[in-house]
Protein backbone atom coordinates (compact mmCIF):
# COMPACT_ATOMS: atom_id res chain seq x y z
CA UNK A 1 0.00 0.00 0.00
CA UNK A 2 2.87 2.32 1.17
CA UNK A 3 4.50 1.67 -2.21
CA UNK A 4 1.69 2.38 -4.09
CA UNK A 5 1.39 5.76 -2.52
CA UNK A 6 5.03 6.12 -3.04
CA UNK A 7 4.97 5.63 -6.86
CA UNK A 8 1.91 7.58 -7.19
CA UNK A 9 3.60 10.44 -6.11
CA UNK A 10 6.98 10.03 -8.26
CA UNK A 11 4.16 9.80 -10.90
CA UNK A 12 2.59 12.93 -10.45
CA UNK A 13 6.19 14.87 -9.65
CA UNK A 14 8.64 13.76 -12.33
CA UNK A 15 8.50 15.62 -15.61
CA UNK A 16 6.09 14.99 -18.42
CA UNK A 17 8.32 12.90 -21.01
CA UNK A 18 9.26 9.42 -19.54
CA UNK A 19 13.18 10.08 -20.68
CA UNK A 20 14.67 12.17 -22.73
CA UNK A 21 14.64 10.84 -26.09
CA UNK A 22 17.53 9.55 -27.86
CA UNK A 23 19.28 12.86 -30.19
CA UNK A 24 18.86 12.28 -33.53
CA UNK A 25 21.43 14.73 -35.66
CA UNK A 26 22.28 15.75 -38.84
CA UNK A 27 25.64 16.37 -39.99
CA UNK A 28 27.84 16.45 -43.27
CA UNK A 29 30.45 14.30 -41.84
CA UNK A 30 30.67 11.00 -40.76
CA UNK A 31 31.93 9.86 -37.07
CA UNK A 32 35.32 8.24 -37.65
CA UNK A 33 34.49 5.85 -35.04
CA UNK A 34 31.19 3.81 -33.55
CA UNK A 35 28.48 2.45 -35.77
CA UNK A 36 28.06 2.86 -39.21
CA UNK A 37 24.52 2.10 -40.77
CA UNK A 38 24.58 1.24 -44.48
CA UNK A 39 21.31 1.47 -46.32
CA UNK A 40 21.45 -1.47 -49.20
CA UNK A 41 18.77 -2.34 -51.89
CA UNK A 42 21.45 -4.52 -53.58
CA UNK A 43 25.10 -5.62 -54.13
CA UNK A 44 25.28 -2.95 -56.21
CA UNK A 45 24.30 -0.17 -54.57
CA UNK A 46 27.48 -1.03 -52.11
CA UNK A 47 29.71 0.98 -54.73
CA UNK A 48 27.87 4.14 -54.65
CA UNK A 49 26.65 4.28 -51.00
CA UNK A 50 29.92 3.15 -49.35
CA UNK A 51 31.72 6.29 -50.01
CA UNK A 52 32.65 6.70 -46.08
CA UNK A 53 34.40 3.38 -46.71
CA UNK A 54 37.64 3.30 -47.40
CA UNK A 55 38.39 0.20 -50.12
CA UNK A 56 39.90 -2.33 -48.27
CA UNK A 57 36.87 -1.67 -45.90
CA UNK A 58 34.70 -1.84 -48.53
CA UNK A 59 35.58 -4.85 -50.28
CA UNK A 60 35.23 -6.50 -46.92
CA UNK A 61 31.62 -5.33 -46.30
CA UNK A 62 31.16 -6.47 -50.14
CA UNK A 63 32.42 -10.10 -49.54
CA UNK A 64 30.66 -10.70 -46.08
CA UNK A 65 27.24 -9.64 -47.77
CA UNK A 66 28.65 -12.70 -50.23
CA UNK A 67 28.95 -14.68 -47.76
CA UNK A 68 26.32 -14.40 -46.07
CA UNK A 69 24.38 -14.63 -48.50
CA UNK A 70 22.10 -11.38 -47.42
CA UNK A 71 18.64 -10.93 -48.66
CA UNK A 72 18.09 -7.03 -48.91
CA UNK A 73 14.80 -6.92 -48.23
CA UNK A 74 13.70 -4.10 -46.09
CA UNK A 75 14.53 -4.37 -42.59
CA UNK A 76 16.72 -7.30 -42.85
CA UNK A 77 19.80 -6.39 -41.25
CA UNK A 78 23.37 -7.81 -41.14
CA UNK A 79 25.94 -6.75 -38.23
CA UNK A 80 29.47 -7.32 -39.36
CA UNK A 81 32.21 -6.63 -36.75
CA UNK A 82 36.00 -5.73 -37.07
CA UNK A 83 35.83 -3.65 -40.32
CA UNK A 84 38.13 -0.54 -40.11
CA UNK A 85 38.03 1.94 -37.33
CA UNK A 86 34.16 1.36 -36.91
CA UNK A 87 32.73 -1.05 -33.82
CA UNK A 88 29.93 -2.44 -35.92
CA UNK A 89 28.92 -2.11 -39.94
CA UNK A 90 25.22 -2.69 -39.41
CA UNK A 91 23.78 -3.38 -43.21
CA UNK A 92 19.83 -2.53 -43.43
CA UNK A 93 17.88 -3.80 -46.62
CA UNK A 94 16.31 -1.22 -48.41
CA UNK A 95 14.48 -3.44 -51.28
CA UNK A 96 10.69 -3.32 -51.83
CA UNK A 97 8.06 -1.30 -53.18
CA UNK A 98 6.30 0.71 -49.63
CA UNK A 99 5.63 4.28 -50.36
CA UNK A 100 8.64 6.70 -49.90
CA UNK A 101 8.39 7.76 -46.38
CA UNK A 102 7.21 4.08 -45.01
CA UNK A 103 10.23 3.09 -46.40
CA UNK A 104 12.84 5.81 -45.14
CA UNK A 105 10.90 5.92 -41.57
CA UNK A 106 11.65 2.08 -41.62
CA UNK A 107 15.45 2.49 -42.37
CA UNK A 108 15.41 4.53 -39.28
CA UNK A 109 13.70 2.49 -37.36
CA UNK A 110 15.75 -0.45 -37.79
CA UNK A 111 18.99 1.55 -36.96
CA UNK A 112 17.83 2.73 -33.68
CA UNK A 113 16.24 -1.08 -32.79
CA UNK A 114 19.06 -3.03 -33.48
CA UNK A 115 21.55 -0.17 -31.68
CA UNK A 116 19.64 0.27 -28.31
CA UNK A 117 22.67 -1.29 -26.58
CA UNK A 118 25.00 0.78 -27.59
CA UNK A 119 27.47 3.41 -26.01
CA UNK A 120 28.84 4.74 -28.58
CA UNK A 121 27.62 7.17 -31.61
CA UNK A 122 25.64 5.67 -34.22
CA UNK A 123 25.95 7.26 -37.95
CA UNK A 124 23.28 6.52 -40.39
CA UNK A 125 25.07 6.45 -44.23
CA UNK A 126 22.15 8.57 -46.19
CA UNK A 127 24.05 10.53 -48.59
CA UNK A 128 23.02 8.57 -51.93
CA UNK A 129 20.14 7.12 -50.10
CA UNK A 130 17.86 9.56 -49.06
CA UNK A 131 18.36 12.62 -51.65
CA UNK A 132 16.85 15.34 -50.08
CA UNK A 133 16.46 17.17 -46.92
CA UNK A 134 12.37 15.80 -46.29
CA UNK A 135 13.58 12.43 -46.88
CA UNK A 136 16.44 12.57 -44.78
CA UNK A 137 13.88 14.25 -42.15
CA UNK A 138 11.86 11.49 -42.30
CA UNK A 139 14.68 8.79 -41.48
CA UNK A 140 15.20 11.03 -38.38
CA UNK A 141 11.58 10.60 -37.73
CA UNK A 142 12.03 6.70 -37.88
CA UNK A 143 14.68 6.23 -35.31
CA UNK A 144 12.95 8.16 -32.81
CA UNK A 145 9.72 6.56 -33.22
CA UNK A 146 11.84 3.17 -33.27
CA UNK A 147 13.92 4.09 -30.47
CA UNK A 148 11.20 4.67 -28.39
CA UNK A 149 11.26 3.08 -24.51
CA UNK A 150 9.16 3.25 -21.32
CA UNK A 151 11.88 3.69 -18.60
CA UNK A 152 9.91 5.90 -16.34
CA UNK A 153 9.21 2.80 -13.16
CA UNK A 154 12.03 1.06 -13.48
CA UNK A 155 14.89 1.44 -11.28
CA UNK A 156 18.46 1.41 -12.19
CA UNK A 157 19.45 -2.61 -12.33
CA UNK A 158 23.33 -3.52 -13.44
CA UNK A 159 21.79 -6.88 -14.61
CA UNK A 160 18.66 -5.75 -16.45
CA UNK A 161 20.20 -2.46 -17.74
CA UNK A 162 17.46 0.40 -19.13
CA UNK A 163 18.22 0.99 -22.75
CA UNK A 164 21.97 1.15 -22.83
CA UNK A 165 22.11 3.62 -26.02
CA UNK A 166 19.05 5.95 -24.86
CA UNK A 167 21.68 8.53 -24.27
CA UNK A 168 23.88 7.60 -27.72
CA UNK A 169 23.39 10.28 -30.84
CA UNK A 170 22.20 8.97 -33.66
CA UNK A 171 23.68 10.92 -36.42
CA UNK A 172 22.66 10.97 -40.01
CA UNK A 173 25.04 11.40 -42.61
CA UNK A 174 24.21 13.65 -45.95
CA UNK A 175 25.72 16.45 -47.78
CA UNK A 176 22.12 18.46 -46.69
CA UNK A 177 22.34 17.57 -43.06
CA UNK A 178 22.21 21.43 -42.54
CA UNK A 179 18.47 21.82 -44.61
CA UNK A 180 17.31 18.93 -43.05
CA UNK A 181 18.89 20.06 -39.37
CA UNK A 182 15.91 23.01 -39.59
CA UNK A 183 13.49 20.79 -41.57
CA UNK A 184 13.71 18.37 -38.38
CA UNK A 185 13.03 21.00 -36.04
CA UNK A 186 10.01 22.50 -37.75
CA UNK A 187 8.57 19.26 -38.41
CA UNK A 188 9.78 16.46 -37.93
CA UNK A 189 10.57 16.75 -34.01
CA UNK A 190 7.08 17.22 -33.70
CA UNK A 191 5.83 14.26 -35.60
CA UNK A 192 7.60 12.24 -33.06
CA UNK A 193 6.69 14.35 -30.27
CA UNK A 194 2.98 13.92 -31.17
CA UNK A 195 3.54 9.97 -31.07
CA UNK A 196 5.53 9.91 -27.93
CA UNK A 197 2.76 11.61 -26.30
CA UNK A 198 0.12 9.51 -27.57
CA UNK A 199 2.43 6.32 -26.53
CA UNK A 200 3.48 8.00 -23.22
CA UNK A 201 -0.32 8.14 -21.94
CA UNK A 202 -1.52 4.40 -23.37
CA UNK A 203 1.25 3.09 -21.74
CA UNK A 204 0.99 4.76 -18.36
CA UNK A 205 -1.20 3.11 -15.60
CA UNK A 206 -4.67 3.70 -15.00
CA UNK A 207 -3.92 4.51 -11.23
CA UNK A 208 -1.58 7.43 -12.29
CA UNK A 209 -3.55 8.24 -15.50
CA UNK A 210 -7.40 9.41 -14.66
CA UNK A 211 -9.11 11.84 -16.62
CA UNK A 212 -7.99 14.80 -15.15
CA UNK A 213 -4.35 13.59 -15.19
CA UNK A 214 -5.25 13.16 -19.04
CA UNK A 215 -6.08 17.18 -19.34
CA UNK A 216 -2.71 18.08 -16.99
CA UNK A 217 -0.81 16.00 -19.36
CA UNK A 218 -1.88 17.91 -22.60
CA UNK A 219 -1.94 21.25 -21.11
CA UNK A 220 1.83 20.35 -20.24
CA UNK A 221 2.57 19.32 -23.63
CA UNK A 222 1.52 22.56 -25.30
CA UNK A 223 3.10 24.76 -23.24
CA UNK A 224 5.01 27.43 -25.17
CA UNK A 225 3.35 25.99 -28.04
CA UNK A 226 1.35 29.32 -30.03
CA UNK A 227 -2.11 29.27 -32.10
CA UNK A 228 -3.77 26.80 -29.04
CA UNK A 229 -6.66 27.00 -26.87
CA UNK A 230 -7.67 24.13 -24.56
CA UNK A 231 -10.21 23.69 -22.71
CA UNK A 232 -11.65 21.56 -20.29
CA UNK A 233 -15.12 20.62 -18.93
CA UNK A 234 -15.82 19.70 -16.11
CA UNK A 235 -18.77 17.69 -14.90
CA UNK A 236 -20.87 20.62 -13.53
CA UNK A 237 -20.49 22.59 -16.94
CA UNK A 238 -21.35 19.12 -18.88
CA UNK A 239 -24.45 19.04 -16.71
CA UNK A 240 -25.10 22.22 -18.07
CA UNK A 241 -24.87 21.51 -21.28
CA UNK A 242 -26.52 18.12 -21.17
CA UNK A 243 -23.89 15.92 -21.86
CA UNK A 244 -25.37 13.09 -19.55
CA UNK A 245 -23.85 10.11 -21.58
CA UNK A 246 -20.27 10.67 -20.86
CA UNK A 247 -21.92 11.63 -16.99
CA UNK A 248 -23.48 8.28 -17.13
CA UNK A 249 -20.80 6.29 -17.73
CA UNK A 250 -18.42 8.20 -15.43
CA UNK A 251 -20.32 7.41 -12.26
CA UNK A 252 -19.15 4.27 -11.48
CA UNK A 253 -15.39 6.05 -10.96
CA UNK A 254 -14.58 8.19 -7.98
CA UNK A 255 -12.49 10.25 -10.49
CA UNK A 256 -14.73 12.54 -12.40
CA UNK A 257 -15.21 12.60 -16.35
CA UNK A 258 -13.64 15.77 -18.62
CA UNK A 259 -14.27 16.80 -22.01
CA UNK A 260 -11.11 17.97 -23.21
CA UNK A 261 -11.12 20.37 -26.69
CA UNK A 262 -7.50 21.25 -28.34
CA UNK A 263 -8.23 23.98 -30.97
CA UNK A 264 -5.08 24.90 -33.34
CA UNK A 265 -5.62 27.41 -35.81
CA UNK A 266 -2.40 27.99 -37.52
CA UNK A 267 -1.22 31.15 -39.47
CA UNK A 268 -3.35 31.19 -42.72
CA UNK A 269 -5.79 29.10 -42.35
CA UNK A 270 -9.04 29.92 -42.71
CA UNK A 271 -12.40 28.53 -42.63
CA UNK A 272 -14.28 25.43 -40.71
CA UNK A 273 -11.76 23.21 -38.89
CA UNK A 274 -11.47 19.72 -39.28
CA UNK A 275 -12.77 17.60 -35.54
CA UNK A 276 -10.62 14.70 -34.61
CA UNK A 277 -12.85 13.32 -31.87
CA UNK A 278 -10.90 11.10 -29.79
CA UNK A 279 -12.49 8.07 -27.04
CA UNK A 280 -10.80 8.41 -24.23
CA UNK A 281 -11.69 5.47 -21.35
CA UNK A 282 -8.73 5.82 -19.34
CA UNK A 283 -9.71 2.35 -18.20
CA UNK A 284 -12.56 -0.03 -19.18
CA UNK A 285 -13.35 -2.31 -16.58
CA UNK A 286 -16.73 -2.90 -18.54
CA UNK A 287 -18.46 -1.26 -15.84
CA UNK A 288 -21.14 -3.57 -14.33
CA UNK A 289 -21.11 -5.34 -17.27
CA UNK A 290 -17.75 -6.62 -15.97
CA UNK A 291 -15.18 -7.41 -18.18
CA UNK A 292 -13.32 -11.20 -17.34
CA UNK A 293 -10.21 -10.75 -15.85
CA UNK A 294 -7.63 -12.02 -18.83
CA UNK A 295 -6.01 -9.09 -20.39
CA UNK A 296 -8.24 -6.58 -18.58
CA UNK A 297 -5.62 -4.38 -17.97
CA UNK A 298 -4.99 -3.67 -21.22
CA UNK A 299 -7.57 -1.41 -20.96
CA UNK A 300 -5.42 0.97 -19.73
CA UNK A 301 -4.89 1.77 -22.88
CA UNK A 302 -8.41 2.82 -23.84
CA UNK A 303 -7.96 6.21 -24.38
CA UNK A 304 -5.71 5.69 -27.49
CA UNK A 305 -8.02 7.35 -29.58
CA UNK A 306 -8.43 10.54 -27.51
CA UNK A 307 -4.15 10.41 -26.86
CA UNK A 308 -4.19 10.08 -31.37
CA UNK A 309 -6.06 13.46 -31.72
CA UNK A 310 -4.26 15.44 -29.20
CA UNK A 311 -0.88 13.95 -30.70
CA UNK A 312 -2.16 14.47 -33.56
CA UNK A 313 -3.25 18.21 -33.20
CA UNK A 314 0.71 18.55 -30.81
CA UNK A 315 2.33 17.63 -34.19
CA UNK A 316 0.58 19.89 -36.20
CA UNK A 317 0.77 23.00 -34.32
CA UNK A 318 4.06 22.44 -32.87
CA UNK A 319 5.40 22.80 -36.17
CA UNK A 320 3.08 25.32 -37.28
CA UNK A 321 0.77 23.72 -40.40
CA UNK A 322 -1.45 26.20 -41.94
CA UNK A 323 -4.55 24.39 -40.60
CA UNK A 324 -7.49 24.60 -38.63
CA UNK A 325 -8.02 21.73 -36.38
CA UNK A 326 -10.10 20.77 -32.87
CA UNK A 327 -9.35 17.77 -30.92
CA UNK A 328 -12.21 16.72 -28.77
CA UNK A 329 -11.56 13.60 -26.07
CA UNK A 330 -14.01 12.27 -24.22
CA UNK A 331 -11.98 11.28 -21.11
CA UNK A 332 -13.76 9.08 -18.57
CA UNK A 333 -12.95 5.57 -16.55
CA UNK A 334 -15.37 3.20 -16.89
CA UNK A 335 -15.56 1.15 -13.09
CA UNK A 336 -18.58 -0.88 -11.43
CA UNK A 337 -18.70 1.44 -8.26
CA UNK A 338 -22.07 2.32 -6.63
CA UNK A 339 -22.87 4.92 -8.47
CA UNK A 340 -22.21 3.28 -12.03
CA UNK A 341 -24.83 3.19 -14.99
CA UNK A 342 -26.72 0.07 -15.02
CA UNK A 343 -27.83 -2.38 -18.08
CA UNK A 344 -30.89 -0.92 -19.25
CA UNK A 345 -30.51 2.79 -18.01
CA UNK A 346 -31.77 5.38 -20.21
CA UNK A 347 -30.12 8.72 -20.68
CA UNK A 348 -29.92 11.66 -22.71
CA UNK A 349 -27.09 12.95 -24.99
CA UNK A 350 -26.17 16.54 -25.98
CA UNK A 351 -28.78 17.29 -28.02
CA UNK A 352 -31.68 15.71 -26.03
CA UNK A 353 -31.54 12.22 -28.30
CA UNK A 354 -31.96 9.15 -25.57
CA UNK A 355 -29.90 6.13 -25.60
CA UNK A 356 -31.10 2.93 -24.06
CA UNK A 357 -27.64 1.25 -22.51
CA UNK A 358 -28.19 -2.42 -22.31
CA UNK A 359 -24.86 -2.89 -22.02
CA UNK A 360 -22.37 -1.01 -20.01
CA UNK A 361 -18.93 -2.13 -21.59
CA UNK A 362 -20.19 -0.71 -25.32
CA UNK A 363 -19.23 2.64 -23.07
CA UNK A 364 -16.69 4.06 -25.79
CA UNK A 365 -19.59 5.38 -28.40
CA UNK A 366 -21.38 6.59 -25.00
CA UNK A 367 -19.01 9.08 -24.71
CA UNK A 368 -18.38 9.59 -28.34
CA UNK A 369 -21.86 10.72 -28.61
CA UNK A 370 -21.27 13.55 -26.99
CA UNK A 371 -18.64 14.56 -28.03
CA UNK A 372 -19.48 14.39 -31.50
CA UNK A 373 -22.94 16.16 -31.39
CA UNK A 374 -21.21 19.51 -29.14
CA UNK A 375 -18.91 19.43 -31.72
CA UNK A 376 -20.64 19.26 -35.01
CA UNK A 377 -23.26 21.89 -33.22
CA UNK A 378 -20.29 24.18 -32.03
CA UNK A 379 -17.69 24.06 -34.97
CA UNK A 380 -19.59 23.41 -37.86
CA UNK A 381 -16.45 21.59 -38.92
CA UNK A 382 -15.66 20.77 -42.50
CA UNK A 383 -15.41 16.99 -41.42
CA UNK A 384 -15.46 14.81 -38.29
CA UNK A 385 -12.89 12.05 -37.93
CA UNK A 386 -13.84 10.28 -34.66
CA UNK A 387 -10.89 7.70 -33.24
CA UNK A 388 -11.30 4.80 -30.90
CA UNK A 389 -10.64 1.91 -29.63
CA UNK A 390 -14.17 0.88 -29.82
CA UNK A 391 -14.69 -2.91 -30.16
CA UNK A 392 -13.18 -6.85 -30.16
CA UNK A 393 -15.15 -7.20 -33.53
CA UNK A 394 -12.39 -5.22 -35.21
CA UNK A 395 -9.72 -7.23 -34.15
CA UNK A 396 -11.37 -10.59 -35.15
CA UNK A 397 -12.01 -8.72 -38.95
CA UNK A 398 -8.23 -7.04 -39.23
CA UNK A 399 -5.98 -8.18 -36.85
CA UNK A 400 -3.28 -5.27 -35.70
CA UNK A 401 -2.12 -4.20 -39.24
CA UNK A 402 -5.64 -2.36 -40.17
CA UNK A 403 -7.47 0.06 -38.51
CA UNK A 404 -11.28 -0.14 -39.73
CA UNK A 405 -13.20 2.55 -41.40
CA UNK A 406 -16.11 3.69 -41.74
CA UNK A 407 -17.58 6.67 -43.68
CA UNK A 408 -20.97 7.62 -45.63
CA UNK A 409 -18.73 9.83 -47.27
CA UNK A 410 -16.75 8.65 -50.25
CA UNK A 411 -14.55 11.61 -50.81
CA UNK A 412 -13.38 11.64 -47.28
CA UNK A 413 -13.17 7.94 -46.98
CA UNK A 414 -10.69 7.86 -49.68
CA UNK A 415 -8.71 11.05 -48.17
CA UNK A 416 -8.07 8.62 -45.36
CA UNK A 417 -7.11 5.74 -47.33
CA UNK A 418 -4.39 7.90 -49.06
CA UNK A 419 -3.13 9.52 -45.68
CA UNK A 420 -3.13 5.36 -44.51
CA UNK A 421 -1.16 4.46 -47.84
CA UNK A 422 0.83 6.89 -47.63
CA UNK A 423 1.98 7.12 -43.72
CA UNK A 424 2.35 3.03 -43.45
CA UNK A 425 -0.73 3.06 -40.87
CA UNK A 426 -3.51 1.40 -42.88
CA UNK A 427 -7.35 1.43 -42.96
CA UNK A 428 -9.35 -1.18 -44.70
CA UNK A 429 -12.72 0.23 -45.28
CA UNK A 430 -15.85 -1.51 -43.80
CA UNK A 431 -19.12 -1.12 -44.78
CA UNK A 432 -22.21 1.06 -42.94
CA UNK A 433 -25.34 -0.24 -44.03
CA UNK A 434 -29.05 1.51 -43.96
CA UNK A 435 -30.47 -1.72 -42.41
CA UNK A 436 -28.17 -0.56 -39.08
CA UNK A 437 -30.59 2.18 -38.32
CA UNK A 438 -33.35 -0.14 -37.76
CA UNK A 439 -31.30 -2.87 -35.75
CA UNK A 440 -30.57 -0.48 -33.22
CA UNK A 441 -34.09 0.80 -32.57
CA UNK A 442 -35.12 1.02 -28.98
CA UNK A 443 -38.31 0.12 -27.89
CA UNK A 444 -37.96 2.76 -25.29
CA UNK A 445 -35.45 5.46 -26.31
CA UNK A 446 -34.53 7.10 -29.36
CA UNK A 447 -31.29 4.46 -30.10
CA UNK A 448 -30.28 1.42 -27.96
CA UNK A 449 -26.26 1.15 -27.61
CA UNK A 450 -26.39 -2.77 -28.67
CA UNK A 451 -28.05 -5.19 -31.43
CA UNK A 452 -27.76 -8.67 -32.28
CA UNK A 453 -28.76 -7.98 -35.44
CA UNK A 454 -26.38 -5.87 -37.22
CA UNK A 455 -22.59 -6.96 -37.13
CA UNK A 456 -20.23 -5.60 -33.80
CA UNK A 457 -17.65 -2.98 -35.40
CA UNK A 458 -20.27 -1.55 -37.34
CA UNK A 459 -23.38 -1.11 -34.87
CA UNK A 460 -20.81 0.70 -33.19
CA UNK A 461 -19.69 2.78 -36.35
CA UNK A 462 -23.14 3.68 -36.93
CA UNK A 463 -24.56 4.28 -33.36
CA UNK A 464 -21.71 7.15 -33.40
CA UNK A 465 -22.41 8.47 -36.85
CA UNK A 466 -26.26 8.99 -35.72
CA UNK A 467 -25.24 11.84 -33.66
CA UNK A 468 -24.06 13.76 -36.17
CA UNK A 469 -25.84 15.90 -39.18
CA UNK A 470 -25.87 13.79 -41.97
CA UNK A 471 -24.71 17.14 -44.05
CA UNK A 472 -21.94 16.78 -41.82
CA UNK A 473 -18.52 14.49 -43.66
CA UNK A 474 -17.69 12.04 -41.23
CA UNK A 475 -16.06 9.09 -40.54
CA UNK A 476 -15.16 6.56 -37.80
CA UNK A 477 -11.54 5.01 -37.35
CA UNK A 478 -11.71 1.92 -35.07
CA UNK A 479 -8.15 1.30 -33.73
CA UNK A 480 -9.15 -1.40 -31.36
CA UNK A 481 -6.43 -3.99 -33.14
CA UNK A 482 -3.94 -1.33 -34.04
CA UNK A 483 -3.66 0.46 -30.75
CA UNK A 484 -1.36 -1.94 -29.33
CA UNK A 485 1.26 -4.30 -30.67
CA UNK A 486 2.53 -7.84 -29.84
CA UNK A 487 5.23 -7.51 -32.10
CA UNK A 488 8.01 -5.60 -33.07
CA UNK A 489 7.68 -3.60 -35.85
CA UNK A 490 10.77 -1.62 -37.38
CA UNK A 491 9.24 2.00 -35.88
CA UNK A 492 6.81 0.50 -33.69
CA UNK A 493 8.09 -1.53 -30.90
CA UNK A 494 6.32 -3.64 -29.14
CA UNK A 495 2.93 -2.09 -26.64
CA UNK A 496 1.68 0.78 -26.90
CA UNK A 497 1.93 1.70 -30.98
CA UNK A 498 0.58 5.60 -30.55
CA UNK A 499 -1.20 4.30 -33.82
CA UNK A 500 -2.81 7.43 -35.86
CA UNK A 501 -0.70 10.22 -35.00
CA UNK A 502 0.78 10.01 -38.33
CA UNK A 503 -1.95 9.09 -40.78
CA UNK A 504 -3.89 12.11 -38.90
CA UNK A 505 -1.05 14.71 -39.08
CA UNK A 506 -1.13 13.54 -43.10
CA UNK A 507 -4.53 13.67 -43.44
CA UNK A 508 -5.40 16.89 -42.13
CA UNK A 509 -2.20 18.22 -44.05
CA UNK A 510 -3.54 17.42 -47.37
CA UNK A 511 -7.43 17.59 -46.76
CA UNK A 512 -9.11 18.72 -50.03
CA UNK A 513 -12.86 20.29 -48.89
CA UNK A 514 -15.22 17.46 -49.83
CA UNK A 515 -19.22 18.40 -50.11
CA UNK A 516 -21.33 18.78 -47.31
CA UNK A 517 -23.96 16.68 -48.41
CA UNK A 518 -24.47 12.83 -47.10
N1 LIG B 1 -12.61 -1.07 -25.20
C1 LIG B 1 -13.41 -2.14 -25.65
C2 LIG B 1 -12.99 -2.67 -27.02
C3 LIG B 1 -11.63 -3.30 -27.12
C4 LIG B 1 -11.51 -4.67 -27.14
C5 LIG B 1 -10.50 -2.53 -27.28
C6 LIG B 1 -10.27 -5.25 -27.27
C7 LIG B 1 -9.25 -3.10 -27.39
C8 LIG B 1 -9.14 -4.47 -27.40
C9 LIG B 1 -14.86 -1.68 -25.77
O1 LIG B 1 -15.27 -0.71 -24.88
C10 LIG B 1 -15.73 -2.86 -25.54
O2 LIG B 1 -15.75 -3.34 -24.45
N2 LIG B 1 -16.44 -3.28 -26.58
C11 LIG B 1 -17.34 -4.35 -26.50
C12 LIG B 1 -18.63 -3.90 -27.15
C13 LIG B 1 -19.78 -4.82 -26.92
C14 LIG B 1 -20.22 -4.77 -25.47
C15 LIG B 1 -20.91 -4.37 -27.83
C16 LIG B 1 -16.75 -5.54 -27.25
O3 LIG B 1 -16.11 -5.34 -28.28
O4 LIG B 1 -16.92 -6.65 -26.79
ZN1 LIG C 1 -13.79 0.50 -24.15
MN1 LIG D 1 -15.99 -1.49 -23.06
Amino acid sequence: MRRLAALALLASTVATAAFAARPVAFSAEAPSSGVLVLPLGSAEELATRGTMLDAASREAVSRALTAANFRYRASNTLSLRGIGPWSQILVVGTAGDAPQDVRLQNVGGTAARETAREDGPVAIAAGGYADNADALVQIGVGARLGGYSFDRYRSENPDRPRSAGQDAPITIVSPLAQQAQSQWRSQGEALSEGVYFARDLITEPANVLSPEAFVTRTREAFRGVSGVTIEALDVPQMQRLGMNAILSVGMGSERPPRMLIVEYRGRGAEGQPIVLAGKGITFDSGGISIKPASNMWRMKGDMAGAAAVVGTVLSLARSGAPVHVVAVAALSDNMPGGGAARPGDVVAAYGGRTIERLNTDAEGRIVLADAVSYADRRFRPAAIVDVATLTGAIVTALGSDYAGLFSRHDALASQLLDAGESSGELLWRMPLNERYASAMESPIADIRDISENAPGAGAGAHFIGSFISPATPWAHLDIAGTSWRTDNQPTVPSGAAGTTVRLLDRFVRDFRPVPTAG
